[in-house]
This record gives C-alpha cells, sequence and structure tokens, in this order.
C-alpha cells in the first residue's frame, strides 16, 4: 500500500508525463508525427533516457523509484505509439475503400492472361482450314541441305535464280543453308508419301537481306502441294478460291499473272481482290488487287526428283507467305514486328 503512494508522491514529474505522451500520441495524424514524439520520448536524448542519466544524481534511496517510473513511461509511450499506428493505418484503409466503393462481393482483379501470337493464329486457321479439305500437315529441317532447298527444285548450282535467295550458309563446305523457302519439304513428301497426297507445310525461312518494313531476316510460309491424276491450273485456282474463302470470309475473285520459279511450269503470280476496297485503298495501293501467294503446276523435274512419275502424276504448289497474310489481316506497316518481341504490340492480340 506505501508503493503506489510513494511512487505518486515521488512522481510529480514523471506520473503526468506519460498522460501528457499519450495525448500527445494520440493527437498524431501521420507517422511522421508518430515519429518525432517517439524520438521525444524513447530517442538516445529522449525523456527516458534523461530521467535514466539523473539516476547517479538522486538520493540513493529514490533511485530504484526512477529507474522504475523510466521504465513504465518508456513501456507506455511504445505501447501507445504502437496502438495509434495501427489506427492510422486502420484508418488509412476505411477511407481508401470508401473512397474507391470498395465492394467485397466483387470477385478479384482477373490475372493477366497471354495470347497467341498472331502468326500462330494464322497458322493454326489454316491448319484447320486445309485439314477439313483432306490435306496432311508436314513439318521439315530448318537447316536444309544444298540438294532439298535448290537443286532438287530444279535450281543447279549456277543457276541464277539462287541469288534471289539472298542465303544463309552454314559454317562448313556450303552445303548446309538455312533454308529459304518451305518448298524443299515438297520433295521431302514426294520422296516418303504416296501419290495422291495433299500436304501443307507451315515454317519459318531465312533470307540474308537488309531488314526494312517490309523485310525481316526471318518470315513465315505455308507451303502447298497436291499430288493427283489429271491436275491442271483449274485445280489450282479452285483450291486457292476455297483458300481465299477461309481467310477472308467471302468469295474473291482472283487473277493470275506468270512469275517464274524454276520448281514450276507454268508459274504464277496469284492476285486477289482486295477485300478491304471498293475502288481503291492504301493496301492495295489502288490498284484494287492485291498479291496473295506464287504458285504453279510442279515442274516434271522436281517429280521425278522426288521419285514420282511425271507421266503418271501431275502436282500444283503455292508458297503463301503467313507473314504478309498476318499484316494484311491486322494493317501492320512494318514486318520487324512480328518477331520483335516487344510486349506492347503482342498484346494487342
Ligand atoms: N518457294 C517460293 C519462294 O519462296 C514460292 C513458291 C512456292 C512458288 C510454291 C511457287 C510454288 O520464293
Amino acid at each position: 500500500m506505501s508503493d503506489p503512494e510513494s511512487g505518486d508522491a515521488g512522481n510529480d514529474s514523471s506520473a503526468p508525463t506519460l498522460a501528457e505522451a499519450e495525448a500527445k500520441i494520440l493527437a498524431c495524424e501521420s507517422s511522421e508525427a508518430l515519429k518525432e514524439v517517439e524520438r521525444e520520448y524513447v530517442g538516445k536524448q529522449g525523456v527516458v533516457a534523461r530521467l535514466l542519466a539523473s539516476i547517479p544524481d538522486a538520493p540513493p534511496e529514490e533511485r530504484p523509484e526512477v529507474g522504475k517510473q523510466a521504465n513504465i513511461l518508456k513501456k507506455g509511450v511504445q505501447q501507445a505509439i504502437q496502438a495509434r499506428q495501427q489506427g492510422l493505418a486502420d484508418a488509412r484503409v476505411a477511407t481508401e475503400r470508401e473512397g474507391q466503393g470498395f465492394d467485397p462481393s466483387l470477385p478479384p482483379p482477373r490475372p493477366q492472361r497471354g495470347s497467341l501470337h498472331p502468326l500462330t493464329q494464322v497458322t493454326r486457321e489454316l491448319e484447320d482450314l486445309f485439314q477439313s479439305m483432306g490435306y496432311r500437315i508436314l513439318d521439315g529441317p530448318e537447316i536444309e541441305t544444298d540438294y532439298y532447298n535448290f537443286e532438287a527444285l530444279n535450281i543447279p548450282a549456277d543457276h541464277p535464280a539462287r541469288d534471289s535467295h539472298d542465303t544463309f550458309f552454314c559454317e562448313g563446305d556450303g552445303h548446309l543453308v538455312l533454308r529459304t523457302h518451305t518448298s524443299p519439304v515438297q520433295i521431302r513428301a514426294l520422296e516418303n508419301l504416296e501419290p495422291p497426297l495433299r500436304v501443307v507445310i507451315p515454317g519459318k525461312v531465312f533470307r540474308h537481306e537488309s531488314t526494312d518494313a517490309s523485310h525481316d531476316h526471318t518470315f513465315h510460309q505455308m507451303e502447298g502441294l497436291v499430288v493427283d491424276r489429271d491436275i491442271s491450273v483449274a485445280h489450282l485456282i479452285g483450291a486457292m478460291k476455297t483458300l481465299l474463302r477461309g481467310i477472308f470470309d467471302r468469295d474473291l475473285e482472283v487473277r493470275l499473272r506468270p512469275g517464274y520459279f524454276p520448281f514450276v511450269e507454268p508459274g504464277f503470280e496469284l492476285d486477289a481482290r482486295c477485300p478491304f476496297c471498293e475502288e481503291g485503298c492504301r493496301v492495295c495501293k489502288r490498284t484494287r488487287w492485291i498479291e496473295l501467294l506464287p504458285c504453279g503446276l510442279v515442274h516434271p523435274n522436281v517429280l521425278r526428283a522426288g521419285g514420282v512419275d511425271p507421266e503418271e502424276w501431275g502436282a500444283f504448289a503455292f508458297g503463301l507467305g503467313l507473314s504478309r497474310l498476318v499484316m494484311l489481316r491486322h494493317a501492320i506497316d512494318d514486318v520487324r514486328h512480328l518477331l520483335g518481341g516487344d510486349i506492347r504490340f503482342l498484346e494487342q492480340f
């Protein structure tokens, strides 16, 4: 009973100090202000520290009491600060909720989802389309031999058509190249499958060119090859019209211009009516025609190279530029966006 009494009596200065501190702490409206009060009381030069430092000067019988009061003050201040900090945090959350119209019944924000690359999208769509017409989907090596990339396609070593292919040669004697087109897989298909056959071959091809808005060193093609009896240009046109219907969802007029490729004879450039305009636009460069793809009837030398008798079988082939098609579809003005890996570009699809 004498302890509290003597405590009260002996601590005229420190007992109100805790109450005073608590009042100050309660009045704080920010954690910065709280830090300030904390420093004032429990900091290195603070009230508590000074109290403790005064112990040696106090009369010996009062020393324990001074120490006790200092500790009570220290704990009290720390507790009050912690409580106030929690209070401030709660208040902050509450105002945020109010401000943002927080509704706990709403579902959480959806996680970010990726999407398929536009080239993958087009490839898959066309694969579906061709599969529904009885085509098989084939794959071939991106590193090819000179034989498959050129020789077997009726492009012998000294043929000027090699120039236009801007080839990347692998190290060594030059007989391995990065394929410059998907046509080498025509030969592999002829070698490995029994006619009649219909195949499409989507894939990456490479050209050693300076890059600009319409040229990249790597791009995508889809090769098509159909081998059957009595194949004519009419079959080719029919297949291409079906392809166009699949891509643009309607019938488009087509026209053939002569085009030279050593592995087809006759060879064509196939144009389609511009699907985007009636009287000329930027896409068709005001011509009302868009260049769709090169194609033709497969040259007898190519069929022979693949072990297929050109007297017995006929064939047509086409080389669809997938990169170009994606650019047409999404009005992309620079082919380098496609493989540039810029997430801002990709997020649009
Ligand atoms: N392979 C040719 C190229 O990339 C395109 C082509 C394919 C032409 C099939 C005719 C037939 O240049």
